[in-house]
């Protein structure tokens, strides 16, 4: 059914789509949620808002990433579409649809728009000189080559610019190149590509970045590139590439970044398909939908020029607003493997509940391009003074008072303790609307606290029943207000307030409701956080050296299994009894039970480690141990080749 507010706005929301050759990391999580939350209080704002998004599939590093892996690009992306999917949806990130950039619908549009750009004589031709190289039969990017820089000298500096000196340069300046595929010397061969001539679209995009809702410091810079002379933009790749092929072109790409925006309109042109809509009234010349785009500050340059020009040279509506955030650093630092906070999103939730993330990236965010910073002993003291000790301890408090009144909520209340924060609904609306969450953050917690004063200073505990169920039920109400104003930020633990509440949330303007119900139990909807540790990664390169001597002091042996069964006792175990052909049988008790059956071990060789220490067990002695590698998924025996004998050495 409509909703029948007036002024009811109509809005698509998109964020950056995020590249499909590696899982999602905390960065990626941190712009999902400022987007989520955007559009989570839209809707109970009552207006018609909707979050898409894509994986952006295409480019040079998905085609090596499959290749190392030995798949098609085509498999990759499969896998990390479902991972990226899942991963959001751990953080309770709420898409309309969550498409891929090698679609169908993506291919029309690209071609649609490439096709409407080159009729109005927006596509032109030349020829360039590139670094080619030899042995992988591709063409490279300034980030494949590596060498020596040309201003101070320092070896094995990028493509592009120099770590040492901080010179930036032109590739062909580069002495020494190499290139880092296959560490040989690239050639230079000329090939012809296409370009998009955004120079004649210089006066539209002075007008686009006057009209369009953009952070001050990206509108300057983007106003500084317009002012120097844009170039025209090269939007071909030569084969061997994953992407589109260009049409009426032989192995000729789009480059990624022409049909990765273009994957917004291909996200929602799969939805609209999906539920009966047409595109033309969702996002087109004509359209009345709003498009706001939430982005990291890297790619605000294709945002902010390149797409604007295509979407406008084909006719299609320009975005209304773009929404630039800075960049998450953990414990002060840019993310990074090597130091343990590269963690990944989905390993993220195993050490943390993830509503309380949204939570603490919420009390961090604002409207501003600043960095921001998850600082871990920080995000434990927050989580727990602010969640636990504020808002859920209003409810946990005015519950035990409310027990004793049958779990009725009184219709005696104090009103004037609610008024307060009734009265700062526009406020909180405002905030939300202009993404200044960590503002909107103090003020809910301020709130919080004055309830948790009112409590403290009516002492329920000393009144009569009567007194403390009003004290109590106007607490409850006041908890209710809170729970509407924090739902967008911590969706999955206020729904459960809501359940404890025995009410449903449809609107902001339910804060104007005054709850006499009966609610149920309250049951504790978050547990205090312990400190953060992040296990550490494993240092692959700092392993302990042993000589030859050492190592032959192991002495391995093939081995046959002749008899393999359950022990009884030990759900992890199976003995095996070993041929181990000179050396006679062994007996050897294996940690492999989850994994093999014994019949299917029957006759199969494995390497034995024959001079371990025999070990008593409570079921018989284990003679040797044979070797396995496993990892969360399973058990891998190690088996030699066919052909071995059981008892031949192993070295
Ligand atoms: N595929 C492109 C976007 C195409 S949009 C048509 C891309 N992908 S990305 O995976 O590298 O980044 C996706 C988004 O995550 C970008 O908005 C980027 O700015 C953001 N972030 C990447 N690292 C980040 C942090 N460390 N912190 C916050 N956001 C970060 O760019
Ligand atoms: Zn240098």
């Amino acid at each position: 059914m409509d909703n029948p507010k007036k002024n009811k706005r109509k809005i698509l929301v998109t964020q950056a789509l995020p590249y499909a050759n590696a899982p999602l990391h905390l960065g990626h999580i941190l712009e999902a949620v400022q987007t989520d939350i955007w559009t989570r209080f839209q809707n109970i704002n009552n207006n018609e808002c909707y979050f898409f998004c894509a994986d952006d599939t295409h480019g040079t590093p998905v085609m090596l990433k499959a290749n190392e892996l030995g798949i098609t690009p085509e498999e990759l992306i499969k896998d990390v579409y479902e991972d990226h999917k899942s991963t959001y949806e751990l953080y309770n990130i709420k898409f309309a649809n969550f498409h891929s950039t090698h679609s169908d619908e993506n291919k029309k549009f690209s071609e649609l728009i490439y096709n409407k750009a080159k009729s109005n004589n927006l596509i032109t031709k030349a020829t360039i000189e590139q670094y080619y190289d030899e042995k992988e039969k591709m063409f490279l990017s300034d980030r494949f080559i590596k060498g020596t820089c040309p201003k101070c000298g320092a070896d094995d500096q990028n493509g592009d610019s120099c770590n040492e000196c901080g010179a930036s340069y032109e590739v062909q300046d580069l002495k020494n190149p190499i290139s880092i595929l296959s560490n040989t010397q690239p050639i230079k061969k000329d090939s012809e590509h296409i370009f998009f001539d955004l120079p004649q679209k210089t006066e539209m995009l002075k007008d686009f970045l006057k009209n369009v809702q953009l952070q001050k410091s990206i509108k300057n810079k983007l106003n500084e590139w317009l002012g120097d002379d844009l170039k025209k933009w090269d939007i071909s790749r030569d084969a061997p590439y994953f992407g589109f092929e260009i049409p009426d072109e032989k192995n000729k790409f789009f480059y990624v970044w022409v049909d990765a925006p273009i994957g917004y309109i291909a996200s929602i042109s799969n939805w609209a398909n999906k539920n009966d809509l047409n595109m033309n009234d969702l996002w087109s010349d004509k359209s009345d939908y709003e498009i706001h785009h939430f982005i990291g500050k890297d790619i605000a340059y294709f945002h902010g020029l390149f797409w604007p020009a295509l979407l406008d040279s084909a006719g299609f509506r320009l975005p209304d607003v773009i929404n630039v955030h800075g960049f998450l650093t953990i414990n002060g630092e840019k993310m990074s493997k090597s130091k343990g906070t590269g963690i990944l999103a989905r390993d993220f939730v195993n050490i943390t509940n993830p509503e309380t993330l949204r939570y603490y990236f919420a009390a961090k965010l604002n409207n501003k391009v600043e960095d921001i910073d998850l600082n871990f002993d920080d995000y434990v003291q927050r989580i727990n003074s602010d969640l636990v000790g504020k808002y859920l301890n209003i409810a946990s408090r005015s519950a035990s008072f409310l027990k004793k009144n049958k779990n009725i909520i009184s219709e005696d209340i104090n009103h004037d303790v609610l008024k307060n924060l009734v009265e700062k609904k526009n406020v909180v609306i405002d905030l939300y609307d202009s993404k200044q969450y960590s503002k909107l953050i103090r003020i809910v917690m301020d709130l919080a606290d004055d309830i948790n004063k009112y409590i403290n200073e009516e002492t329920p505990w000393k009144k009569d029943n009567q007194e403390a169920v009003t004290i109590a039920s106007t607490a409850i109400n006041a908890f209710k207000i809170l729970s509407i104003y924090l739902h967008p930020i911590i969706p999955n633990i206020t729904k459960e307030a809501f359940k404890f509440l025995n009410i449903d949330l449809s609107s902001i303007d339910d804060v104007d409701k005054i709850l006499t119900n009966k609610i149920n139990n309250y049951k504790p909807l978050l547990n205090r956080l312990d400190k953060i540790i992040i296990p550490e990664e494993e240092d692959m390169n700092n392993v302990n050296l042993i000589n030859i001597d050492q190592f032959s002091t192991v002495d391995l042996r093939v081995a046959k299994i002749i008899d393999a069964k359950d022990v009884e006792g030990a759900d992890k175990l199976l003995q095996l009894n070993l041929d181990v052909g000179d050396l006679g049988t062994k007996n050897v008790f294996a940690g492999i039970k989850s994994a093999y059956k014994p019949d299917e071990l029957i006759d199969r060789l494995v390497v034995l480690v024959n001079n371990l220490e025999p070990r008593k067990m409570k079921f018989g002695l284990s003679e040797g141990m044979i070797l396995a590698s496993s990892n969360e998924n399973g058990i891998y025996l190690v088996s030699p080749d066919d052909g071995a004998k059981p008892g031949m050495k192993v070295r």
